[in-house]
């Protein structure tokens, strides 16, 4: 892929290993409470707390793979991350250059400069894409907001990348009511690579296509992944699709993650009751079977959550220590690259998928 350094300047990127083996991304300590806002005054009467002190890492090249029920906090670390939303406590180390930046420490302008190094890929292509403007005007405007190239050189990355999305160059100047979802979803894509990001957070990317179209843009995903050594933060509801583009993943309950471990070894042997409970709907014997999540009671109200294990008034494990004392994260002996937020993870044996 032709990529610009600065203005006017092309150069052909050279293709990165894919195992550089160091972290593109650090979070540590991450929480973001929303106020909750009363009365004619909006005086604060308490917090929602969306995301409560998350830690994880991704690694140059990889796809970590976030998973949770509605409201548990996915989205809000995304939001956080790109600075959509201002964390409440927290940082958020990028590595651009050879250098960790913490995000979160940056000002506006150098945040600018960082911001064309990440971009965000949502769930509803049509809504994320303006309705008014042509195709390759939609592809190129991350490439004018950042000055990047002359109008023809824009034109022509912009060409360049629907082909590389599967759609025709000559589209360009066209409408988005003229596609179909999955075409729509293939332009999104165009337009975040537009400006050759190292790092993309797809937030709930397929969910809106039909099944099979989900396969041609989880696969295309996958290849623009191994081409340009892109790494994923993918968030989605499905499991399945999760656990075909995964590395790694990490489950979410009410604003804290309970557990991540490799892809495999969370299907095969989860540790965590919540993960279970999110496993007991896949059935891999029964292809095109729901995969929904399906877990008794709803989530708590995250301006009030349960004291110690936030899962326990839902968890059929629980014992009297998960309802006073708050679990750590911590790694899974035996299992490299595991690690759980259970009290009884040691001596429960849970069913995962086969
Ligand atoms: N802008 C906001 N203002 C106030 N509360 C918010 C805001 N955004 C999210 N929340 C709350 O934070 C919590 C987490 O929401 P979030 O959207 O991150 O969940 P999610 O896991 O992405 O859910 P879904 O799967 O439905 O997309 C929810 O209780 C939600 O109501
Ligand atoms: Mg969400």
């Amino acid at each position: 892929m032709l990529e610009l350094l600065g203005k006017g300047d092309w150069v052909i990127t050279v293709q990165k290993s894919k195992n550089d083996n160091i972290n593109i991304l650090n979070v540590r300590g991450l929480k973001k409470y929303f106020p909750i806002q009363k009365g004619f005054l909006k005086r604060t009467v308490g917090y929602t707390k969306a995301v409560d002190g998350v830690n994880f890492f991704i690694k140059k090249g990889e796809t970590l793979g976030l998973v949770g029920e509605s409201g548990s906090g996915k989205t809000t670390i995304g939001r956080c991350i790109v600075r959509l939303y201002e964390p409440t406590e927290g940082s958020v180390e990028f590595c651009t250059n050879g250098e960790m930046k913490n995000l979160l420490k940056l000002d506006k302008q150098e945040m600018k400069k960082v911001r064309r190094h990440f971009q965000m890929l949502f769930q509803d292509p049509y809504s994320s894409l303006n309705p008014r403007m042509r195709i390759g005007n939609i592809i190129t405007e991350p490439l004018k907001a950042h000055g990047i190239g002359t109008y023809k050189e824009q034109i022509e990355q912009a060409k360049e990348l629907l082909v590389k999305v599967g759609l025709d160059e000559d589209q360009l100047n066209r409408y988005p009511h003229e596609f179909s979802g999955g075409q729509r979803q293939r332009i999104g894509i165009a337009r975040a690579l537009s400006i050759n990001p190292e790092f993309v957070i797809c937030d709930e990317p397929v969910s809106a296509l039909d099944v099979s179209v989900q396969a041609q843009v989880l696969n295309l995903l996958s290849d623009l992944q191994d081409e340009f050594n892109l790494s994923y933060l993918f968030i989605a509801h499905d499991l399945s699709v999760v656990e075909y583009i995964s590395d790694r993943i990490m489950a979410m309950y009410l604003g804290k993650i309970v557990e991540i471990s490799p892809s495999e070894e969370m299907y095969q042997n989860p540790k965590h009751p919540y993960t279970e409970a999110l496993l007991g709907s896949i059935s891999k014997h029964e292809p095109g079977s729901s995969r929904r999540i399906i877990l008794h009671g709803s989530i708590p109200d995250p301006s009030n959550p349960p004291s110690g294990c936030v899962f326990h008034t839902r968890c059929r494990y629980a014992r009297d220590i998960c309802k006073e004392v708050v679990p750590k994260l911590e790694a899974v002996k035996g299992i490299s690259g595991a690690f759980v937020a259970c009290h009884r993870s040691d001596e429960l044996s849970l069913k995962g998928c086969i």
